[in-house]
């Protein structure tokens, strides 16, 4: 193991787009859509996000739960979507998204070689909770830190110090991983160490900080901690 790597005290995880495929909601009640499916997914997770950053920015903090039904209620009227039911089904298909594939195995090797493993995310708590009971992965992580105790969203550095509060470590002992370029960038400028789980192929962000290493899946972090399967 490298000098750096051998340092990490705790493995830390950016919920949506990382453990979760968000969407799979969308995927649960595709037919109901119809062709609008993808974009309406799309555009739902995209000012999702947007509503996180201008929130912080106003200081006019809502819980996640909130900013999901706010940014679905766009993206619906934005593609004319008239279904009475369907956003109630939507944001409950949100509280049980699936994981990608490799993510049980992942947090069970953690826990298996003894390494502190915690979900860090903008999500409410009582989201985090459904979301890790339906998935059966809350006896694999050793804590769920949200934004709620800070009411503000990431990249705000307070976020990311939830973690070594949390854990009494340094920063650079937390190895953090996202799929959010965004996010793997704020988490590096705070100074965890980063893997940016680059799902989607994108091109690397342009912002202050960049990530330490790149996978497409989340299998890549046992290989940096050399844990075996
Ligand atoms: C989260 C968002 C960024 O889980 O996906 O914090």
């Amino acid at each position: 193991m490298s000098q750096s790597m051998s340092e990490i005290k705790v493995c830390a995880f950016d919920a949506y787009g990382t453990l979760y495929d968000v969407h799979s909601a969308v995927g649960t009640h595709r037919e109901r859509l119809g062709n609008v499916a993808d974009s309406v997914s799309m555009m739902w997770r995209t000012k999702q996000l947007e509503y996180t950053w201008l929130r912080s920015l106003m200081r006019e903090f809502s819980d996640f739960w909130q900013v999901t039904g706010d940014a679905l209620d766009y993206a619906l009227d934005a593609h004319d979507v008239v279904d009475g039911d369907l956003r109630g089904d939507l944001l409950q298909a949100y509280l049980e998204l699936k994981t990608y594939d490799e993510v049980v195995p992942v947090l069970s090797a953690l826990k298996q070689a003894d390494i502190k493993t915690a979900v860090l995310s903008n999500g409410a708590m009582a989201m985090l909770e459904a979301a890790n009971r339906s998935a059966g992965i809350s006896e694999l992580l050793d804590a769920n830190i949200s934004v709620d105790e800070v009411r503000v969203f990431k990249p705000d550095p307070a976020v990311y110090e939830l973690v070594t509060r949390k854990f009494s470590v340094q920063p650079e002992e937390v190895l953090f991983q996202s799929s959010n370029a965004w996010d793997a960038a704020g988490a590096a400028a705070f100074g965890f160490k980063v893997l940016w789980v680059n799902r989607f192929g994108q091109r690397p962000e342009r912002l202050p900080a960049r990530p330490d290493y790149e996978a497409t899946n989340l299998n890549h972090l046992l290989e940096l901690l050399k844990i075996a399967t």
